[in-house]
């Protein structure tokens, strides 16, 4: 049996007005969004994307310390982007939220300085398009920065092979290996990875994408099906 995107849809529907209160907030989202917000320095005027934002709280802690100047979210669910929205709005102007697919993202090559993913890449059924559509978005030398779940050792394979599984369906949790695999494969250098272990341990890796140098693109979104509104359209 294999995991689709109709299920991810579903589960985060019917997730998304509880999730900011769940206790994974404590265990995993809180923390690893500390985590990856320390990639990326204060006050350097950086445009990122997050893909699968959720509710947004990372692009809101990144605005409100001063980590980046503009932020997109992007995210599969209906429900998880009308929470962003809502979240992100006060940011007017500097904060977007869309609802599409991490695999067919709605944006020109060479856009973003920085990509972030967090607690979302063992969703995607195609891992492989998913990372080559985030090095597509960024500009060269622009960064990937994935955290998620981490399944190595046999604790990892406990909580995330077997517990997130039983509760989420087939879902996969990538190895170390297999980050470090995806993101050559696709062009990425220079690429490292840190593991913080405990009741809910995540990897994150970050790589640079290695690409020809192109001329300066604003973010506009491509003719794909899955565009709405931007933030600021928001009702
Ligand atoms: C566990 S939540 C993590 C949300 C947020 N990044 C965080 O750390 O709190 C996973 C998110 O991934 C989104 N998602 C799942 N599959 C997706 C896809 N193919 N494209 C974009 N988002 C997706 C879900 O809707 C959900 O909001």
């Amino acid at each position: 049996m294999s995991y689709k995107k109709q299920d991810a849809m579903e589960q985060f529907e019917n997730w998304s007005r509880g999730y900011d209160r769940s206790i994974l907030q404590r265990l995993l989202f809180g923390p690893s969004h500390a985590r990856l917000a320390q990639e990326l320095p204060v006050a350097q005027p950086v445009r990122v994307l997050d893909v699968g934002c959720g509710t947004g709280q990372f692009l809101e802690r990144l605005l409100c310390e001063g980590r980046a100047a503009q932020v997109w979210g992007l995210d599969l669910c209906g429900g998880m982007v009308r929470q962003g929205a809502s979240r992100l709005r006060r940011f007017n102007g500097s904060a977007h939220v869309v609802q599409a697919d991490g695999e067919a993202i709605p944006f020109r090559d060479n856009t973003f300085d920085v990509v972030t993913c967090s607690n979302c890449f063992h969703h995607f059924p195609n891992q492989e398009r998913a990372v080559e559509e985030m090095y597509r978005v960024l500009k060269p030398a622009g960064r990937l920065m994935i955290i998620d779940g981490y399944r190595d050792g046999l604790w990892g394979r406990f909580i995330y092979d077997f517990c997130v599984v039983t509760v989420e369906g087939p879902v996969k949790h990538a190895s170390a290996r297999r980050f470090r695999e995806l993101f050559a494969r696709a062009g990425f250098v220079d690429v490292w990875q840190e593991a913080k272990l405990g009741l809910a341990p995540f990897i994150l890796t970050v790589g640079v994408a290695c690409k020809p140098m192109a001329g300066r693109v604003e973010p506009e979104p491509t003719e794909q099906s899955h565009w709405s509104p931007p933030l600021r359209q928001a009702a």
